[in-house]
């Protein structure tokens, strides 16, 4: 068992497990925002290599059961543990990961599920601001290349704008000593890192 913050598979053998069961590129979209925040954030911590290679995997791997759960929400989630531990993971990684589903009336059996981490409060966080940054991004005709974090602040603030992200989640990162600021400049340089790859200039 890998109780440490050692991986049991490499970063192309994930992004092959994400692509057996997911194939909507607006999804891997969100898995590779996710993992760019969560990377970002880890170095911002000042994090060693091997703990920015942990952060990075909780997001590019968070929703893995997504492609064949979508169709019943109810079930999201609950295919993920056999499926990672197949694979090798810990309990430890997979229960960050559920940690993820806490608090949403869709996901009922994760209702025990609270976060109380650093880095699960860091993954949810990450995962939602995804969504507000891609928004943004498609509104300003695909761009990120120049985005700035006071932009992304106002449609933050703006509650019709992307109005399902849950603005409340994104604040969880108050909770581990970011300020929203902080965070935003993060993600923001995170994602234009990946730009390409996500569908963005
Ligand atoms: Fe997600």
């Amino acid at each position: 068992m890998h109780n440490n913050m050692t991986l049991p598979i490499t970063r192309p053998q994930a992004l092959e497990l994400v692509k057996k069961y997911n194939s909507e590129q607006s999804d891997l979209n969100h898995y590779f925002e996710s993992e760019a925040i969560m990377r970002g954030l880890a170095e911002h911590f000042g994090l060693g290599k091997d703990e920015i290679e942990y952060w990075g995997m909780l997001g590019l791997l968070h929703d893995i059961d997504w492609g064949i759960t979508k169709e019943n929400v109810a079930t999201h989630l609950t295919k993920m543990p056999e499926m990672l531990m197949k694979a090798g993971f810990d309990n430890k990684f997979i229960e960050n990961i559920l940690s993820h589903g806490y608090g949403f009336e869709e996901l009922p059996h994760l209702k025990d599920k609270q976060r109380t981490k650093k880095i699960e409060h860091a993954l949810s966080a990450s995962e939602t601001l995804t969504g507000l940054v891609h928004a943004y991004a498609l509104m300003r005709g695909k761009k990120v290349s120049d985005m700035d974090k006071e932009g992304l602040m106002k449609k933050f603030k703006n509650k019709a704008f992307a109005a399902k992200i849950d603005r409340n989640i994104i604040q969880e990162i108050e909770k581990i000593g970011l300020s929203l600021d902080e965070f935003f400049e993060i993600a923001i340089n995170a994602i234009k890192k990946i730009k390409n790859e996500v569908g963005l200039e």
